[in-house]
């Protein structure tokens, strides 16, 4: 358990452009800062930060929330461990209140693979460096390969001791439990036998995007006809493949700073052009590439320079490649090595400067690319020629940007001298076959129109449950709590005078002048904290509930905060939308209040009905109805107080 008082150091300490920053490529706009979503595959950016009140609004996802949301969101941390991750980042000291046995026990299952991970890097680094057998066979390899001792210690690099079960003893010996080192893959237990998996090879350590140890891979370090060339650790809760790209946690910022990702196909190649300078390298290990991948790039830079070996592998792969990338509406490139050669002894051959001429010099669009290596077979032969007219529509069709399609087109037309029409025709045969295929899934629901009076259309469309006007009235408290309304009043003189109320104030007492409780027990919490303030003559401001140490309070706030007007899901509506609420709060307030009140009355109104349905006392059933009565007498009153404030 971390204690209270650090959770508060920890979130006063969090800067949300900060923590974000480190996994979207962020850009200044006005107050707030806004990128790509990375939750969803947009292409216009419509997620927001706000450094002032400390909150991201994804408007694509719809997720909001405060610092720590985001990285349960975003890395799929458990709330202690996103505490824990910001402590780290802010040097902050969390003295963890005396766990017990049972809670040590309980320690997330991912956080100690994590753990088991992070002990063995350590432990394979040790080997690598500081070791005889590690610094003969593995540091002199490593050295050989031209790596710097930098490299090495940057990427943390390791060897695996040729041993049978020297890290699974080791790590044993230091308390780590068999379960977890099987669950990592560090260890195999076959015939009830535990061993390395990891045996007389050097390490390379897979990191996630702020830095922790998903996996490992393991070169040979001899050629040898019967094992693997690299052994990789297997997926478990911590480590997805297909998700994830070699080199990317080092890259990230090099991508964003360059607005283009070199994509290799291995360790090594990421490596050797990281030495050399070129940082913004990704590797795809060994896996045919995959959307997902595709998207983490994305959300850095919408550009992607595929580099594979000129054999045959490589070509089937970066066609593959190709599709998948254009189909995210990203840009691509393709360098081609010349065969028998691969990224890294390019790097290692030429002097940098050569190489940023040769990938940059010599990159292809794709249509350039593909035609160029099909050209030639297809040269006299009718047949193939057709194929690779339709092959190479067949991608631009991919591409969901119209404008896009026609360019490449264009081009296409000039490359293969063939009639624009002619190509033109062909796609949209290609495009007419897909959309009929897809138009059995239906089209999402039109999204009605935002009007000023939408919150108050929604009073009656979920019947019992007042949660929305619930939630709207919290939503006013944080938003504009501290906010003055003015009422108007007479002076003993008959002069009309301003009198300037607090929002909090007007919404609290008056809502506790008819005794509403709020059916959410989270609201309630909020409620009261208001309440109880102003009983000190003190309204706290929305800092005080995004930073609150209840998770459930924080979170509540920072989303209600973050979405003010979450009902009209079209950010340009809202745009409109946001100064008329501002301007008419006094008109909000007392419309949502009302609205609030109307469903309380409405549920107690559908309560007592049930009531009258099941008692059998007469006598019970004639009170019972002439409360009813009062209560529809209320219910009309208030309703047609509402209705006419709507309409003045
Ligand atoms: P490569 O054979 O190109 O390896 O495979 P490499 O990284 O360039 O290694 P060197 O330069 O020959 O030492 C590309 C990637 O495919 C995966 C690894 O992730 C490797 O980096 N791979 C390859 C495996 O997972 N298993 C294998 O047996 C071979
Ligand atoms: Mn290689």
């Amino acid at each position: 358990m971390i204690k209270r008082e650090a959770i508060q150091k920890i979130l006063e300490a969090a800067r949300i452009e900060e923590v974000v920053g480190e996994f979207v490529n962020l850009k200044k706009s006005g107050k707030n800062y806004k990128g790509l979503s990375p939750f969803t595959n947009e292409t216009n950016p419509s997620f927001f930060v706000s450094p002032a009140k400390n909150i991201f609004k994804c408007f694509s996802s719809d997720k909001g929330g405060n610092v720590v949301t985001f990285l349960m969101e975003h890395e799929h941390f458990t709330y202690p461990e996103a505490l824990r991750y910001l402590a780290q980042k802010y040097n902050i000291e969390i003295e963890e209140e005396q766990q017990t046995p049972e809670e040590l026990q309980q320690l997330n299952e991912r956080e100690t693979l994590f753990q088991v991970n992070d002990f063995a890097q350590k432990y394979f680094t040790n080997n690598l460096l500081e070791t005889e057998q590690g610094k003969a066979i593995g540091l002199s390899y490593l050295k050989e390969r031209s790596f710097r001792e930098e490299t090495i210690r940057k990427f943390q690099l390791g060897y695996g001791i040729d041993k049978w079960d020297a890290f699974t003893q080791h790590a044993q010996q230091n308390g780590y439990k068999k379960e977890y080192l099987l669950k990592t893959g560090l260890s195999i237990e076959k015939e009830s036998k535990v061993y390395d998996r990891f045996r007389a090879r050097v390490i390379f350590p897979i990191h996630n995007l702020s830095g922790r140890i998903l996996g490992f891979g393991g070169r040979i370090l001899v050629s040898d006809e019967h094992k693997p060339k690299y052994v990789n650790s297997p997926g478990s809760v911590i480590y997805n493949k297909s998700q994830i790209l070699y080199g990317l946690y080092f890259a990230k910022n090099a991508i964003i700073k360059a607005d283009n990702c070199y994509l290799v196909e291995g360790y090594t190649d990421v490596i050797s052009f990281y030495q050399s300078g070129i940082e913004n390298v990704v590797a795809s290990s060994g896996t045919s590439l995959t959307s997902d991948q595709i998207r983490l790039i994305k959300r850095y830079t919408p550009n992607i320079t595929i580099l594979y070996d000129g054999d045959a592998a490589g070509i089937k792969a970066s066609f593959r490649g190709i599709d998948l990338i254009l189909e995210e509406g990203m840009n691509v490139k393709i360098v081609m090595f010349p065969e028998g050669e691969d990224p890294d002894l390019f790097v290692r051959n030429n002097r940098t400067a050569d190489v940023i001429k040769f990938i940059t010099g010599d990159a292809n669009d794709f249509i350039k690319f593909k035609t160029r290596l099909l050209k030639d077979e297809a040269a006299n032969d009718p047949v193939k020629k057709a194929n690779l007219i339709r092959d190479i529509v067949e991608t631009i069709t991919l591409i969901p940007d119209a404008i896009f399609r026609t360019v490449y087109i264009k081009e296409c037309s000039n490359i293969l001298d063939i009639p624009e029409q002619t190509l033109m025709n062909e796609l949209n045969k290609i495009l007419r076959r897909k959309f009929k295929k897809r138009s059995n899934i239906p089209e999402p629901e039109e999204i009605p129109p935002v009007t000023q009076y939408q919150h108050i259309q929604q009073v009656g469309l979920d019947d019992n449950k007042s949660e929305y006007q619930e939630k709207d009235v919290i939503r006013l408290l944080l938003n504009y709590g501290m906010d003055d309304i003015i009422f108007e009043e007479k002076d003993e003189e008959n002069n009309i005078v301003n009198i300037p109320v607090k929002v909090a104030r007007f919404i609290v007492n008056d809502l506790k002048e008819d005794d509403i409780q709020f059916h959410n027990p989270v609201y309630q919490l909020i409620f009261e904290e208001y309440a109880l303030a102003l009983e000190k003559d003190y309204i706290p401001d929305d800092q005080y509930f995004i930073n609150h140490t209840d998770e459930n309070i924080s979170h509540t706030a920072a989303h209600l905060l973050s979405s003010p007007y979450e009902l009209s899901s079209n950010w340009i509506k809202n745009r409109i939308f946001v100064p008329i609420e501002k301007e008419n709060l006094k008109y909000s307030m007392e419309t949502s209040v009302l609205a609030l009140k109307a469903k309380e009355i409405e549920h107690q109104i559908s309560l007592n009905q049930q009531c009258i349905k099941e008692t059998k006392n007469e006598e019970d059933i004639l009170i019972l109805l002439e409360e009813q009565k009062g209560l529809k007498i209320v219910s009309r009153q208030i309703n047609s107080r509402l209705s006419r404030i709507i309409i003045k």
